[in-house]
């Protein structure tokens, strides 16, 4: 379905062409909660893709080399986890980016004869576009199916093309962006998307020596800082607002007792910001701050405690070298 065709013919209908932007809606009520917060799921526009490429490239940014270093060097145990007992199974990726680190399994699982279709999930088309076109030329003979659209929608979707056996992999600590008590609630709605002998393979970042991990979210060059401010620019291009992003200072903290890594923007004057598309404004009062983004990190207890609260068990679990990431297989009981 073609969501801008629904929501042009539903602002025809009530004569409120603005009310159907459910990035503004998100943004405005953020913005007028008390704190002020904002999505990090927002910070993925085209430049906020590329902040991101240039972070994993940067020094501090441990957490894609750390499970890269699982993908690329530990990928026959990977592989015999996610095997079991040899029956042909469906591969779904959920937020496959460019599928780096998955596709060193892909490619294993191809070269031992396994028996899968891959089939990534994205909510942008364009990634799914690109994985089609680069996957199928990088490694020929892979059976793909791409899914653009939200993660458990599409779930649903694949459970319908096949009724194979289903191996989702949530990597990246993408699960590390939502509150714990969300995460869990996340790991309950997956299980519930799946059967008996289904599996999931979560990457978790661990709670480490609590310098390295704020100095991962606090990188000297400052991508981390424009990564977060570029939010508040993407809401001036797309929603037409006027924040001088001059005016806010980027402020990272890691709490080590509760392994929660955030990040805020701390407005450094009294200011007030219009989103002029929309008719509103907003303000800020000196010091006043926005909480951007959460990265939890956890202890190996917590996530296996997770697990069995959410009604799946431990197959295994990888770590890298430095033991600073886990990738954890588990099955739905
Ligand atoms: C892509 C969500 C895993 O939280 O570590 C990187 C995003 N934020 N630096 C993370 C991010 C700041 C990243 N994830």
């Amino acid at each position: 379905m073609n969501t801008n065709t629904l929501n042009t013919a539903l602002n025809g209908s009530n004569h409120n062409h603005k009310a159907v932007n459910p990035f503004y809606e998100d943004v405005l009520k953020g913005l007028t909660s008390a704190p002020k917060r904002l999505d990090s799921k927002y910070f993925y526009d085209a430049i906020g893709d590329q902040l991101f490429q240039d972070l994993m490239n940067c020094e501090e940014y441990y957490p894609t080399n750390c499970e890269l270093d699982i993908f690329k060097n530990q990928t026959a145990a990977l592989a015999k986890s996610i095997i079991g007992n040899g029956d042909d199974f469906d591969l779904i990726e959920l937020g496959a980016g460019d599928a780096m680190k998955s596709s060193y399994l892909l490619k294993y699982l191809l070269d031992e004869g396994v028996n899968f279709t891959y089939l990534p999930i994205d909510i942008s088309s364009h990634v799914i576009e690109e994985l089609d076109t680069n996957l199928t030329k990088t490694l020929p003979g892979l059976n793909f199916q791409g899914l653009n659209g939200e993660y458990f929608q599409m779930l649903q979707k694949a459970a319908t093309l096949s009724n194979k056996r289903k191996v989702v992999l949530f990597l990246g600590s993408n699960i590390g962006n939502m509150p714990v008590a969300d995460a869990e609630a996340f790991c309950g709605e997956l299980k519930n998307n799946l059967s008996t002998g289904d599996m999931v393979l979560i990457g978790f970042d661990l709670k480490k020596n609590p310098k390295t991990v704020l100095a991962a979210y606090n990188d000297k060059e400052g991508i981390t800082k424009k990564f977060n401010l570029n939010l508040l620019t993407r809401i001036n291009t797309e929603l037409g607002a006027d924040f001088n992003v001059n005016q806010f200072d980027h402020y990272p903290t890691y709490d080590p007792e509760t392994g929660s890594c955030k990040s805020y923007l701390i407005s450094l004057i009294d200011q007030k910001v219009h989103i002029a598309d929309y008719n509103e404004s907003i303000h800020f009062k000196k010091d006043e701050y926005i909480y951007m983004e959460i990265s939890q990190k956890f202890s190996i207890e917590q996530t296996k405690d997770m697990a069995a609260k959410t009604g799946f068990e431990i197959v295994n679990y990888l770590m890298d070298s430095k033991q600073w990431f886990a990738d954890a297989i588990w099955r739905v009981q």
